[in-house]
């Protein structure tokens, strides 16, 4: 599989995981998983206090043949990726880490867009703003929390056997984050903490009514957007982030940029 951008990175599944992969499946533990299996009514939930990574047992739980809607929410991540090959470091018990499963009905090409549109749909229960492609960041630009998401393909040889595991992890009560100036989580945004089984279910119930198949989808990321109108560097590129094409590529001076980290040169107001 071969999408461009980096809003879905691409993943061949082999439909056979080996035997480390699933002996390293942590157990079940349903403790503190009550609440969240009653807010989020009849799916497959997957509590866990530990993982290595949602995204990676999403992916195997796929392969073991978990359905479309399936969610797996951790409260520590021993191994927890983030974009562009980098490491997602979280508080335990403070944050919200999860993987939800989705299979959108758009052509493959549209899945960075379509996580576009599930980014927007979290910076609106979030009322927070979004950097190019898929940072939750407040006004000032500290980040809030980010979005991983990868192709899964349950059988390589049909075309439409693909959705898409769309890892989340987001800053809510953590208030310290040492050696990370730019960071930030709700509970600093709105001085005061936040139920994380509710807000898992506020999330999720957004994600998944967003309809990436309807020409207006990424009218709400554009409205949401900490990057447009703003001159960015952006790998070797500088120039003035424009818009963002259907396809979800952000169009700098003219030009598409498929992937790549933001870096803002001016503020807001254009200055
Ligand atoms: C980013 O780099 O901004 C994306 C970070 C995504 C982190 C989340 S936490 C839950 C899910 N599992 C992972 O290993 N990563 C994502």
């Amino acid at each position: 599989l071969l999408i461009h951008g980096d809003g879905v990175s691409a993943r061949t599944v082999s439909k056979q995981p080996d035997r480390q992969d699933r002996m390293s499946i942590p157990p079940q533990q349903p403790a503190r998983g009550g609440a969240i299996h009653n807010l989020l009514g009849q799916r497959d939930v997957r509590v866990l206090e530990s993982c290595d990574s949602t995204n990676r047992v999403a992916r195997l739980a796929l392969d073991d043949g978990a359905a479309v809607g399936l969610v797996v929410v951790s409260e520590v991540q021993t191994a927890g990726r983030g974009r562009l090959g980098r490491s997602w470091e979280s508080s335990a018990g403070q944050n919200l880490l999860f993987s939800l499963v989705l299979k959108p009905r758009v052509p493959l090409e549209r899945a960075a867009s379509c996580v576009l549109s599930w980014a927007a749909a979290m910076a609106e229960v979030l009322d927070c703003r979004l950097k190019w492609p898929n940072d939750l960041q407040d006004e000032r630009g500290a980040k809030l929390g980010g979005i991983l998401s990868e192709l899964h393909c349950s059988e390589p040889e049909e075309a439409d056997s693909w959705c898409v595991i769309l890892g989340v992890g987001l800053n809510v009560n953590q208030l310290d984050f040492p050696g990370l100036p730019d960071a930030t989580s709700l509970r600093r945004m709105r001085q005061r903490s936040l139920d994380r089984s509710v807000l898992l279910r506020d999330l999720v119930r957004a994600i998944e009514e967003v309809d990436p198949s309807h020409s207006s989808a990424l009218d709400l990321w554009r409205a949401r957007s900490n990057t447009l109108g703003r001159h960015i560097r952006i790998g070797q590129r500088e120039g003035l982030a424009e818009s963002i094409r259907d396809d979800g590529a952000l169009i700098v001076d003219g030009e598409p940029v498929l992937a790549g980290d933001v870096e803002f040169l001016s503020r807001t107001d254009g200055t």
